[in-house]
């Protein structure tokens, strides 16, 4: 029996679980965290949306209580409060944990729940991919439809948080509609181009092989990653409304692009990092707007 299910599965798992949420989110609320209604949760390299932020407000992971800490280089690890436009504000978090840092998928979410009791109604979520659509080349800026979760494990397994939703909750528009929608409107006025796509979760850590990538594809795959499913599943679960975007930084494995190496897809995430953060503020800017 592993540790993970056993814990999560027990009597008291859902109650001790919400107190550690609640216990985060009243240190943020001490801190001066709580009030913005849009977070973004940053992939690799994007770091610089938060800290162009006016009136910033930064709390370190490690000073959350319950709160995971990062331990992949370009993950800073923090929440950050501030202005992303004028009167448009964001609680970001600056660096996510994965589950193949070997958190377990309730660690991987915590954050994300943690926007919610905080009052945050729209989350904001990017992560770097590898392309399986050919025509996703690497560079390419994908808003994601929907999701295919081959990681094997899932963030509500056991005992279900039912103060913070149901115990089967619907995910047929996980990814909204109408914020694909303003994804695209974003897009067309910054403007940059945005493909879409269906994104696929592997465990991770070590790339897929090609015939992993030749099953994604057949399964209605696009892109393939090690991240989002869990935050977007424990998003829908709480209510929350998900807009993600992809930046694809590879082909996936054995479709023409030879190997892959994380060096050159940060490279390539750096290298596209400014078009997201200004897709990323027109997306923020124009939720804050429909949403008041
Ligand atoms: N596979 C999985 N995760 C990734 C990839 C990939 O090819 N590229 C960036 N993240």
């Amino acid at each position: 029996m592993s540790d993970a299910s056993a814990g999560t599965g027990g009597a008291g798992f859902a109650a001790a679980e919400l107190a550690r949420i609640d216990e985060a989110a009243a240190a943020l609320r001490a801190r001066g965290l709580a009030g913005p209604k849009v977070g973004v949760v940053l992939g690799s390299g994007l770091g610089a949306f938060a800290e162009r932020m006016k009136d910033a407000t930064a709390v370190p992971y490690a000073e959350i209580p319950h709160f995971p800490t990062p331990r992949v280089a370009g993950h800073a690890g923090r929440l950050v409060r501030g202005t992303v436009a004028p009167g448009v504000e964001a609680l970001v978090l600056q660096g996510r944990v994965h589950y193949y840092e070997g958190h377990t998928m309730v660690d991987v979410v915590r954050a994300v729940r943690t926007l919610r009791r905080l009052g945050v109604e729209t989350a904001v979520v990017t992560n770097a991919s590898g392309g399986v659509r050919p025509d996703l080349a690497p560079g390419t800026l994908m808003c994601i439809d929907d999701h295919v979760n081959l990681s094997g494990d899932d963030p509500l397994h056991g005992e279900n948080l039912d103060a913070l939703g149901p115990r089967f909750p619907d995910l047929s528009n996980a990814y909204d509609r109408r914020l694909r929608a303003v994804a695209d409107e974003a897009a067309a006025a910054v403007p940059v181009r945005l493909a879409h796509g269906v994104y696929a979760m592997t465990r991770g850590p070590a790339y897929e092989t090609p015939a992993e990538v030749r099953m994604a594809r057949a399964v209605g795959a696009d892109v393939v990653g090690m991240s989002t499913v869990p935050e977007v599943v424990a998003a829908a679960h709480a209510g929350l409304r998900v807009c993600a975007i992809s930046c694809v930084t590879n082909r996936a494995a054995g479709t023409g692009g030879g190997v892959i190496e994380h060096a050159h897809v940060a490279e390539v995430a750096a290298r596209v990092a400014e078009e997201l953060i200004a897709l990323l503020a027109e997306i923020v800017r124009r939720v804050a707007a429909e949403a008041s």
